[in-house]
């Protein structure tokens, strides 16, 4: 194969797995399986809810995953931030 064939391969397999949608990662699944062992949904829609910010959503959906060590995909922890934050939070990004 020559240079060219071989980099216009390579090129088309890297725009075919960048252009996999972040929600390839099934949020709510895994969410459901992993995250209401401690808290069920209540938690992020009561009155005095910690999380006040996007940022603090971050921080709060890491160190809470962080918990139990399970092996999340790259695109694990944003896929499921954005999950919270579209069904609960709703906060401006
Ligand atoms: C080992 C127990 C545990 C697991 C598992 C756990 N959490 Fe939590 N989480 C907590 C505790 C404790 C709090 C604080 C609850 C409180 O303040 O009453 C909390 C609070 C939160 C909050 C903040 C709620 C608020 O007040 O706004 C978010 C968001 C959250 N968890 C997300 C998650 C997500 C997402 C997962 C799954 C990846 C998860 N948690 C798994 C223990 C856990």
């Amino acid at each position: 194969m020559s240079l060219i064939a071989r980099f216009a391969l390579g090129a088309a397999l890297l725009a075919t797995f960048t252009a996999l949608p972040a929600a390839q990662f099934a949020a709510e699944t895994y969410h459901d399986a992993n995250c209401m062992r401690c808290h069920d949904t209540g938690v992020y829609t009561r009155e005095d809810r910690a999380v006040g910010s996007y940022q603090m959503l971050e921080s709060r959906v890491a160190a809470c995953d962080a918990r139990f060590g399970e092996e999340l995909p790259a695109d694990g922890l944003p896929a499921l931030i954005d999950y919270l934050n579209t069904n609960y939070y709703k906060f401006e990004k």
